[in-house]
């Protein structure tokens, strides 16, 4: 595997060959990045992974100074999955001057749930996406369904500019315990390790019985319960809430009688650690 840091090295490298699989991550890999470059390497094209550590989705008070660099280890996971090509620019080389056009997203997608939560994240996700898709012009892009609300950006920002990328969205990868794999479990302690598998079994909870729901404000009392549940076990939620699929909103009475694809997505604070997980349903 080849590792490039400047934009003209990666030009140079991904010249030989026209179609590339690109897994864009911020690094600290585990599992389920690697079951991002397998999906990648399904599509018959040589795979290219980026690590880049995106100043510009992470608010004032959030983890990016603390954000784990774990470049050399993550090299060699890349290698030896059969990623082809690492492309792993410093701030210097990914943004140059002060990154001063954005991609602003749509508010209806980008303004609610974790873009409630984290004002202006959604918007440094889609710009440094765009920027990278630009960079490395590839036919095919995998993201993890852990970050679902990002998926659903990225695929509608592809959508309304045209761009010629197909996006691939991957089931999460889970521990043996139900906790979706993250960089973030890093940060906690051997108790909050231990805890939070709860946020999963809320979530998986909640999906069952919201299902049989028959009345929207129903959904939303079975949403409070489960709150305030996972507040008695000692979380901060953001939110935990049953959606539509297709655009995130709430079911409507139509959608639940109708049994309209539906998502479950939770975010809450464990100590200072904030993690994020959905069940589809
Ligand atoms: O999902 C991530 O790791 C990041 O949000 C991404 C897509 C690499 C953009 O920085």
């Amino acid at each position: 595997m080849r590792i490039v840091h400047t934009l003209a090295d990666l030009r140079a490298a991904l010249r030989p060959q026209p179609h590339w699989a690109l897994v864009p991550t911020m690094g600290n890999l585990h599992a389920g990045h690697l079951g991002l470059v397998a999906r990648a390497r399904q599509e018959n094209m040589p795979v290219v992974a980026s690590i880049f550590v995106n100043r510009l989705q992470f608010g004032p008070n959030e983890d990016f100074d603390r954000y784990p660099r774990t470049l050399p280890v993550d090299a060699e996971l890349l290698a030896g999955a059969g990623c082809d090509l690492l492309f792993a620019p410093d701030e210097a080389a990914m943004y140059p001057q002060p990154q001063a056009f954005r991609v602003l997203p749509d508010p209806a997608i980008a303004g609610i749930l974790d873009g409630a939560a984290r004002p202006g994240h959604f918007e440094g996700v889609a710009t440094v996406v765009m920027k990278l898709f630009q960079m490395v012009q590839p036919a095919c892009a995998v993201f993890g369904k852990k970050d679902y609300q990002q998926l659903l950006l990225i695929r509608r920002m592809v959508e309304q500019f045209a761009m010629p990328v197909s996006i691939i969205g991957l089931d999460t990868v889970r521990a043996d315990d139900g906790l979706a794999l993250s960089s973030r479990n890093g940060y906690l302690s051997a108790d909050e390790r231990a805890q939070a598998p709860q946020l999963q079994s809320a979530l998986r909870a909640l999906a069952d019985a919201a299902r049989n729901a028959t009345a929207p404000e129903q959904v939303q009392l079975l949403e409070q319960q489960a709150r305030s549940r996972l507040e008695a076990q000692g979380w901060t939620p953001d939110y935990l809430t049953l959606r539509r699929r297709a655009d995130l909103l709430p079911f409507t009475a139509h959608d639940l009688h109708q049994g309209t694809p539906g998502v479950v997505l939770g975010a809450a604070r464990l100590g200072r650690t904030r993690l994020i997980d959905n069940l589809e349903c």
